[in-house]
């Protein structure tokens, strides 16, 4: 049963749930999902404590009134973007049934709500309190939060959004806006290249249950999910240049987190062919190319390039950009 049951349906005590063969999960996997709680614990840092060190080595967070706005847009998306992994893992905490996947769920939320209350306590002491988010990541977030099944909840979170903020991390850190910042981001990326693991463990044994409507049905979500990324990235065009990040650089990042993400996702499936990742890199590189066009060219030749890169693919991607993403050790 992987399309959610209609609301207020009854749902008795899932009793199958130590039958691994069942849903096709495989020992190892299954055992590595577990492993996933229990790092989670091992793992877990308190939240309130690295802040108020944090502050306490550098002094109150601080920064150019001009790039201010900027940065709360920017993390705006990350805050409102843990409550929605907060509010997506305790549904899959829920929802899923296999134990070790709903244990590995369940610490991921507990991960998510420190994610969101360390970066709103700290936007707060910043003075960048974020108020609501672009339309169209609004409509990113809304859409995982609420597709109508699982696989499409674990992929959309997993593989594209987690990525994704990994790579507004990523291009934050190196940026070195603000110090208490810079020393705050290495906690939350270490918990979220852990969040990715859920995804690799668990997604090909529920896609290899899903008949093929479902799965044409869940690469047509993927499609929508980059459409609306790249929308989102034209809107924080403007923020990220006042923060002197190149967006170009920025949406480069998160191709190569998610595309790596995927990658191991079909290597986990064991599938040969690439064609479906391919095929998704090449529609976000077309769009990428009309929608955040390099500076200077006319319109005729952002249009050249972006049928060049539906046609051919795009240049190689710098792989040391997803050094983070890898599947967890056996
Ligand atoms: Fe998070
Ligand atoms: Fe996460």
């Amino acid at each position: 049963m992987l399309r959610l049951p209609r609301r207020g349906a009854t749902r008795p005590l899932p009793y199958h749930m130590f039958d691994r063969a069942r849903f096709g999960l495989e020992a190892r996997n299954a055992r590595q999902l577990e492993r996933i709680y229990h790092q989670s614990q091992e793992r877990a840092w308190d939240g309130a404590a690295v802040l108020n060190g944090l502050v306490e080595e550098h002094g109150r967070p601080r920064v150019d009134p001009e790039k201010r706005p900027a940065l709360a847009r920017l993390f705006a998306v990350i805050m409102w973007g843990e409550l929605a992994a907060w509010k997506i893992s305790a549904a899959l905490a829920d929802e899923l049934v296999p134990f070790e996947a709903k244990m590995a769920a369940t610490s991921q939320a507990y991960d998510e709500a420190r994610h969101f209350f360390v970066m709103h306590d700290y936007l707060e002491m910043l003075g960048a309190m974020p108020d609501h988010l672009d339309r169209p990541i609004e409509r990113l977030l809304s859409a995982v939060m609420n597709a109508d099944h699982l696989a499409k909840k674990l992929i959309g979170m997993q593989l594209m959004v987690e990525p994704v903020a990994l790579s507004v991390f990523h291009v934050v850190r190196e940026l070195d806006v603000e110090p208490v910042l810079t020393g705050l981001l290495p906690y939350f990326q270490r918990d979220e290249a852990r969040h990715v693991a859920l995804g690799l463990k668990y997604l090909p044994a529920m896609i290899r249950q899903m008949s093929t409507r479902e799965r044409v049905d869940l690469m047509g979500f993927q499609l929508r999910l980059v459409t609306m990324e790249l929308w989102g990235s034209v809107g924080l065009m403007r923020d990220y240049k006042a923060l002197g990040i190149d967006p170009r650089v920025a949406v480069e990042v998160a191709r190569a987190k998610q595309k790596r993400a995927l990658d191991l996702l079909l290597t986990e499936m064991g599938l040969v062919s690439k064609m479906p990742l391919e095929l998704l890199d090449r529609y976000g590189s077309s769009l990428m190319e009309a929608l955040l066009p390099a500076d200077d060219i006319s319109l005729r030749e952002r249009l050249r390039r972006s049928a060049r890169a539906a046609a051919w693919g795009k240049q190689p991607i710098d792989e040391s950009l997803a050094d983070e993403i890898k599947t967890p050790a056996a």
